[in-house]
């Protein structure tokens, strides 16, 4: 039976650099992929017309379907609705009611594109590197959370979030990342902040046990801001880095600078069966949003890891990626890894992609 992708644009740029994966994938649907989509509404777009970010229908769809590809989502103007209503808490609600847990931010520079990276090219030539955060636990989900109105002293509120995991969370998260360091280099890094937090000691304590399990792994630990620096001196010193659901956040966008292009870069959230919801590691950059210059290929990078992890269409997405490798060959850029060059439009790029597939 055809599998069934949903597909969420989202905001800002989601919409444009969706039009061009799904170009893509009707050119191999075209060619005899056996996969079914449908489009539904997501984030402030869907607040727009539904009053809800993640309206019934869309979870439904979301539940339903064998995998999710998502553009962006949020924008300036929905910053101001009501907290609850924001895009933001409509995509950690997917996460956590799929419980996509296993979230794999990958960091690698293509060669085409040494030059674009803000670091010396012989620190960066060649990196290949895994993150995988938690995505449905810590602080982005603990218990109680919120800004107190009613504080004793009667004159100041009083902002709190809990930093929590539980045992269970941090195994499978913990059993997620030895497996990804067994199927590449064997490195694994698990980053946190185990002098100062109880909840880092837990995670750090229990790392260490599931690592017995795994012996050809190399396990070491890093404290978070030690990782931040060695991030930016000396990034290939790491395979796979594992950690929590808010250093994640932040290592991952530090990690996707280093290749100069977060606009090339896909990501994928797995539930525990595989299931997975893929989307680019960039935002929905409302500052570029309409112009029709956003980068497509991170998008589509997603959709060939979609191909890969979740469907086990292997050749589908070794298709895509020899795709995009030779658009890059061709010498062809969007405007944010153009350097001083010349750029083309989103849909020139989702174009190019669609032709080298087929030649
Ligand atoms: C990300 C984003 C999200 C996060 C936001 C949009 C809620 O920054 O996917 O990294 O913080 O997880
Ligand atoms: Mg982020």
């Amino acid at each position: 039976m055809a599998k069934h992708i949903t597909i969420l644009p989202g905001d800002g740029i989601g919409t444009e650099i969706m039009t061009e994966a799904v170009k893509v994938l009707d050119a191999l649907i075209a060619k005899g992929l056996d996969v079914t989509y449908e489009q539904k509404l997501f984030g402030g777009a869907a607040h727009d017309s539904t009053g809800s970010c993640l309206p019934e229908d869309t979870l439904e769809a979301c539940r339903a379907c064998d995998a999710i590809l998502l553009g962006a989502i949020g924008g300036p103007v929905y910053d101001k609705l009501p907290r609850d209503e924001r895009p933001e808490r409509g995509l950690l609600k997917l996460r956590s009611t799929l419980e996509l847990f296993s979230n794999l931010r990958p960091a690698m520079l293509f060669p085409q594109l040494a030059d674009a990276s803000s670091l010396k090219p012989e620190l960066v030539a060649g990196l290949d590197l895994m993150i995988l955060r938690e995505l449905t636990g810590g602080i982005y989900f603990g218990e109680p959370r919120g800004i107190s109105t009613d504080d004793s002293s009667g004159n100041e509120r009083r902002g709190f979030n809990t930093m929590v995991y539980t045992e269970s969370e941090i195994t499978r998260i913990a059993h997620s990342a030895f497996r990804i360091a067994m199927q590449r280099g064997k490195r694994l890094c698990s980053v946190d902040k185990a002098n100062v937090l109880e909840v880092s000691e837990l995670w750090r304590e229990i790392v260490t046990t599931i690592g017995a399990e795994y012996p050809e792994v190399e396990l070491t630990h890093m404290y978070v801001d030690n990782a931040a620096m060695q991030l930016v001196r000396e990034p290939k010193q790491f395979d796979v880095m594992v950690t929590s659901n808010l250093f994640g956040d932040i290592l991952s966008d530090a990690a996707a600078m280093l290749t100069g292009s977060i606009g090339m870069l896909p990501s994928a959230s797995l539930d525990v069966a595989g299931k997975g919801m893929y989307e680019p590691v960039h935002g929905s950059a409302p500052d570029i949003a309409g112009q029709g210059i956003a980068n497509p290929l991170a998008t589509i990078l997603s959709l060939a890891m979609l191909l890969r992890y979740s469907f086990d269409e292997a050749a589908s997405a070794d298709r895509i990626e020899q795709a995009v490798a030779k658009v890059l060959d061709q010498g062809l850029r969007s405007a944010d890894i153009a350097a001083d060059g010349e750029s083309v439009s989103t849909s020139a790029m989702g174009d190019a992609v669609v032709l080298a597939l087929s030649t």
